[in-house]
Formats: C-alpha cells, structure tokens, sequence
C-alpha cells in the first residue's frame, strides 16, 4: 500500500479510535477481543476450556490489559462455580441453573450438555467459534460479526448433530450476553396489544428472570423483541446503555435474568415454549440474529445506532450514498382503507386516485377487498383472484389511470390466511394448521395456513409472483391478521411436528426473497393487524412497516415513541386519517400531519369528505414534508421532550450532513395558563449560523438567524396553545 495511504488509514482509525482488525485474539492468553467505534467485547478461555465472558462496554485499547477469566472456586455446595462464570454459551448440563443457550436430549435420554472449546477461525469482521460437548459430537459454531463502524455486533450460533444418532433441541439460543458485574441496572422494553402498540416501560432489574416474548407465531404486539439496560442513571441524552435485538419474525424470547451473584444477563433466540426441534445425524440448525450495542449517549445514542445501521444494513437496497443517505426515501402514500373498508370498486378507487395525485401523493395503495368474495372479513379470503364485479376489466384499467397521474400502484394482501368461506378452503382444508379431531379456532373469522408446507410455499409464490408480474403493481402491503391457533401440522412425523414454529417463519422469508429477486422494483410493507410483525429478521425483506391500526394522532405520539427507541423513522409508516378518531378524540389536521410527517408519510382518510380547506392544508403539507423528507427519513433524531413525562411532544430530527435540520413540537393539553418549556435543540453545530423558519408564526424568537450556540444553549420558545396544538420549526444552516 502507497505510504500516504497508510498514514491516512491509520489517522483515519485513530479518529474513530479503531484498531486496523476489529477482531485480535491474543494467542498466550486465549483471549479475544473486539472493538466498534463505541464499544469493545471481550472473551476468554477458561482453564476448563469453557468460553466466558470478559468484558463488554465502552471501548477498550490496551490488549495488556486483558486477562483470562478469574478462576472462580464453589461457594457453597449450593453456589457452584459454574454459576459465577459468566460462559458466552453454556449448555444446559453440570451444575448451571441459570437460563441455558442451548438444552437438548438424546435419543436415549440423556441430556447432559458441557461445551468447551474446540477451535476458532477469523475472517475480516466475522468470528467463529466452535464449542463441542466433552463427550460426544454436538457441535456449536458460534458467530460473532462486528460491525466497526456502526457501534454493532451480531451473533447467532449454529448447532450440528456430529453423532451417530439423533437429538433433539429443547431450547436453542443465539446469544448470552453479561453486563458488568454489578446490581442497580434498569431495563427498558416495548409493550402493548392490538392498537396500542410499543408502549416503552422502564423499571429495575430484580433478582430473577424477566421475560419477554411470543408465542403467538408472529412477532407480535404483546412484546417487541429490543431491550435496552442502563446503569440507572443513563437518559435520553446521557449515560450507559446496552441494547439488543432479535432478527425473528417467529416465536422469540428474551430472557433478563439478575443472579444471586450480582450479575446481570440477557438469553435471546427462539422461544423455548413448545420448542422441540429434532436433529438427524449431520442436521444442523441455524439460530436467529441477535444484534447488540453499547452506547455512552444515552436512550437517544442506542436507538440513533440502530436506526442508522437498519437503514444501511438491513433494509433491503440499503446502500450508502455520499452524506449517508440510502438509495430510496419512502413515498408520500395513500391507502384507500379507511375511506372504502371492503367496498372497493374501479369507479371508487378512481375518484381517490384523482384527489390523491392532486395532493401530491407518490403511492396509491388499494386496501382488503379487491378479490374473490371479499365483501366483508367473512369471507374470500385465501381466493387472490380479481372480483369480476368490482373490477370488471381486471386491476389494469386502474392502474394505468393511477399511473397516468404519475402515482405507483399498490396493492393489499394477506396471504398466509383463509377463511372458511373461500374457494382455497374449500379445496386444500388440510392446508390449514390443525390438529387432527380438534376444533380450528377462528379469529376475525379466519384460520392459518400452514406455510411450513413446501405445497402452501409454493402456492403463495405462485400467486404473488404472478400478480407482481401480470399488473404493474409496485408495493405489497403484506398483512397477516390473526395469530397462531392449534400449531399442528399432522403430515408429519410426531417429533418432527414442532419444526413449524422455526419452518414457517423460514419460508416466509423466502416467499420475500424471491419476490424480490424476481420483481427487484417491488416494495413491501410489513403489517400485522398494525404492529404485529416489526423486527429486524422482516426489515431484511420489507421496505416499511406499519406499526399501528391505532391512528389517532394523540396515541401515536407514545407509540412513535416507543417505536423509534428500536426502529428507524424511515420504516414507520404513518398516516393521516379522519376523526373523530380512537377514544373518540379530534386533533385538528396540522396536528395530525405533524405527527405523521416524523414517519413515512402516509394518508388514509376520506378524501370525498375532506373540504376545499382540508385539501390545501394537506397540499402544504406534502410539499413541506418533501422538503424535509431527507431529514426526516435519513437523519438523526433527537427525542427532545416525552409523550409520557410532559404536556408537550417535541422531536428534533437532524440531516445526516448537518444541513439542515426540522423540529416537531406538540402541545397535549395546556393547563394554568402555562407557556410550553423551552425546546434546546441538539445535534448541531454550534459555531454553524441557521437560517431559522416557523411553519405558522408560533415560533416567538423573530430573529431569521440563530447560532448553533443559542439553539442548542439558550433554545427556542413556542406559542402552543390550548389542546392539541402543533407547529414545527426548520433551521437551514448557512
Ligand atoms: C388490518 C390492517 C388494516 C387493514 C385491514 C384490512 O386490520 O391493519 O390496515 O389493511 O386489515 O382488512
């Protein structure tokens, strides 16, 4: 390499305080060590040979300082050593009573499970790490990728079946990760049920386990599977945080457990509940991802971590711009579903399209009720045949009228459901999950198919396959409206029957990957009844997600909130839509844009009853919202003021190149006369001047110019009035 190169490269890690490799493993020592921008991970070897962690923080430099593990001695005959030795990966077996990473029994009912080192191999970023069991053949690759640049790591872990006979996996994990030694940690996780989802809770980590998860087949609403624990005085801004998150669209736990040693740790990959997963001789199973990071910067710096990487290297198409932007912004979208519910028909869809193309829509999506007997959720589901009577000509007239008007088109599904009442039950009863003589529990009158099935895999491709190809149809929103019931798939071998819970979320994903593959301009939307299927296993495959049916623009506010700790603004669709609303409540419209303006911009009113007055003010909006759109999609947000601690929201988003930067700031419900808190804004430069614009007047600093300096120290004042009232502020720096 040419001299200067080298210089630059290594000023270059000197700035980010990186090494040249951001593995180094210290061979007198058996030690390990991995280094991101804003964190380093440590692990040894045991004089037992077992793997255990060392060190996981921020970052680290002196590979001196790094020892092997402390070896530890029983304390009682009650508190065994192994207790105290913090092992990356142990199975259930010897004397370990904590959450194991792997449990399993052999075919002759043996279950005991020691894993020790065997070998280990590094490439660029990625390390292996293989475990064995001290007897016989089980074999556990451990692999850890490090994300340097992004703060991140990744694991997950495979295990094979190297014996002669076969085994079954009772619990297989991804990951056991240690916090300091140390009690006093606090934990954060989202929360909620159907229109109330990511609701964010924060609470002390007791003695015990705490467990978060599903075991509903989807990701669900009830748990998001993220974590975040900080040393008990981390905030938005400040202080010690780790944090983690699953890749799986399936049943997943997380299991945070303090033990009676003051050690705090996180087990994460599938659920255990009703797990059972046989392995053949030479099978081997594949665990899901489990991503995890440290930031010194508070609740505010993990989920900026995260949603960059999301943007960059999960989505689908993420590539890296100049300035760091990704290739493609959402689009402003419209979805006829709350305007029409089931009564879709070409003359309908046509009107919407018309107003929406005049408000400056990009997308137009046409919601439940275009197919088979589709009249209302009784019915048709399952039959993804166009109605005859509602779209006489087929879907092309409408497209090309959407087209025409310089919209994309897309379109609705919900392909992994039947209901009784369709031509597909009809035909393939056996291609629902059942257990044989056992009642098919129905939900919004509808039943799973088992996508496990090569045959139903097959058959769903085949159907989207051919709408993506025969229509110009340029975004699925992929809905999936009820949760498992009665798992069985009775085709198979008795303990062969479990696999489901891993096989069908696997061929879910690859419905998505060839999808794409094939159609490359396709885009998806995740939906699950709202916020069902959000995670970063289905962000590898969709474009956006939706998080919530719930969309009145109060009760966003706190699941935007929530959402945003683990996921990027980019992916949260959001929408516009008439009130009165949920809980009976009515926002005025600005109110409702700028709530939605923080996400993908979406509208899903009745645009035959908006006013001449309501479509200008949308108009405005849209225009506006383009113009910020990089900000706001690419950029990094700053969570200046709470929905749950305060009278007034307020959320500052920054571009990626500091260009420019947008505030969002709502009042919920003004009492005493108060005036609304000053709003320091961050993440600017404060010897930067910014050219400073109010949407509507309510910005009582009058000055067109402020420093970074005064934003940041002295900040900005509002005139936010009453209940309900919104504005936002747009500084452009000059
Ligand atoms: C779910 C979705 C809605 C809508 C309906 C259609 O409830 O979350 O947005 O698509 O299904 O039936």
């Amino acid at each position: 390499m040419h001299r200067a190169a080298v210089v630059a490269l290594t000023s270059l890690f000197t700035a980010l305080s990186l090494p040249a490799q951001s593995i180094q493993y210290i061979e007198s020592r058996k030690v390990w060590l991995l280094t991101t921008s804003q964190s380093s991970y440590a692990m040894g070897l045991g004089a037992d040979g077992s793997l255990r962690h060392l060190y996981w923080g921020a970052p680290l430099w002196r590979l001196d300082d790094l020892q092997g593990p402390a070896e530890r001695r029983d304390v009682s005959s009650f508190d065994p050593r192994q207790m105290l030795e913090n092992e990356e990966f142990p199975g259930w077996g010897g004397p370990r009573y904590y959450e194991p990473a792997l449990k399993i029994v052999r075919e002759n009912g043996n279950r005991d499970l020691v894993l020790k080192y065997a070998s280990h191999r590094i490439q660029q970023d990625d390390l292996d790490i293989v475990l064995k069991d001290i007897r016989d053949e089980i074999e556990v690759t451990l692999h850890y990728r490090v994300y340097p640049e992004y703060g991140l790591l990744r694991r997950h872990a495979t295990v094979r079946n190297g014996t002669a006979t076969p085994v079954t996996l009772e619990s297989a994990q991804s990951a056991a990760w240690y916090l300091p030694p140390g009690d006093g940690y606090q934990l954060s996780y989202l929360t909620g049920r159907w229109a109330a989802e990511t609701q964010l809770n924060h609470e002390p980590i007791h003695e015990g386990a705490k467990v978060l998860e599903s075991r509903k087949g989807h990701t669900s609403h009830n748990f998001n599977p993220w974590f975040a624990i900080d040393a008990g005085d981390a905030a938005e801004e400040s202080g010690r945080v780790w944090f983690g998150a699953l890749g799986w669209s399936g049943n997943w736990r997380i299991t945070v457990e303090q033990t009676p040693y003051r050690q705090v740790r996180v087990t994460g990959g599938f659920n255990s509940f009703d797990f059972a997963y046989p392995l053949k001789p030479g099978e081997s199973l594949e665990t899901p991802p489990f991503y995890a990071g440290y930031s010194g910067s508070g609740f505010g710096g993990a989920s900026r971590t995260l949603h960059r990487f999301e943007r960059e290297r999960i989505l689908p198409g993420g590539s890296v711009l100049p300035g760091g932007a990704t290739s493609r912004l959402r689009p402003v979208l419209y979805n006829s579903w709350e305007a029409t519910t089931f009564n879709v028909d070409e003359a309908g869809q046509t009107v919407l399209a018309d107003k929406a193309a005049r408000l400056g829509v990009e997308m137009f999506v046409m919601d439940d009720g275009w197919f088979g007997a589709r009249n209302n959720d009784r019915a048709g589901l399952g039959d993804w045949f166009v109605n005859p009577r509602k779209f006489p000509q087929g879907l092309k007239g409408l497209i090309d009228h959407v087209n025409g008007l310089g919209m994309d088109f897309g379109l609705w599904v919900e392909p992994e459901m039947v209901n009784a009442n369709s031509d597909l039950y009809r035909k393939h009863p056996d291609w629902v999950m059942n257990f044989p003589d056992r009642p098919r529990s129905e939900l919004r009158n509808q039943m799973v198919l088992n996508l496990a099935r090569d045959d139903v895999k097959e058959y769903l491709f085949g159907v989207l396959d051919k709408l993506a190809g025969e229509y110009n149809v340029r975004y699925f929103k992929w809905d999936m409206n009820r949760a498992f019931s009665e798992p069985g798939w009775p085709e198979m071998a008795p303990a062969d029957q479990r696999k489901l819970w891993v096989q069908y979320d696997r061929n879910l994903y690859e419905i998505l990957d060839r999808l794409r593959a094939r159609h490359p301009k396709l885009e998806i939307e995740s939906c699950s009844g709202g916020g069902g299927r959000v995670d970063l296993g289905i962000l590898q495959r969709v474009d956006e997600v939706w998080p919530s049916d719930n969309t009145e623009a109060f009760d966003r506010l706190r699941i935007q909130e929530g959402f945003t700790q683990a996921y990027a603004p980019k992916i949260m669709s959001a929408w516009v839509t008439d009130v009165p609303n949920m809980n009976g409540r009515s926002t005025p419209l600005d109110f409702r844009f700028l709530t939605a303006m923080q996400g993908a911009l979406g509208i899903g009113a009745n645009l035959n009853k908006w006013t001449e007055r309501d479509s200008a003010i949308a108009a405005g909006m849209i225009a506006l919202y383009k113009r910020i759109r990089p900000t706001v999609q690419t950029g990094n947000l700053y969570r200046l003021a709470s929905p749950r601690t305060n009278d007034v929201t307020v959320n500052q988003y920054v571009a990626a190149d500091g260009a420019q930067a947008v505030v969002f700031a709502f009042r919920h419900s003004q009492q005493y006369n108060t005036a609304a808190p000053t709003i320091r804004l961050r993440g600017l430069d404060e010897r930067a001047v910014y050219r400073v614009t109010s949407l509507d007047g309510k910005l009582l600093e009058k000055q067109p110019q402020l420093s970074g300096a005064y934003l940041m120290r002295a900040g900005l004042n509002v005139n936010l009035r009453g209940d309900f009232d919104s504005t936002a502020v747009i500084l452009e720096r000059q």
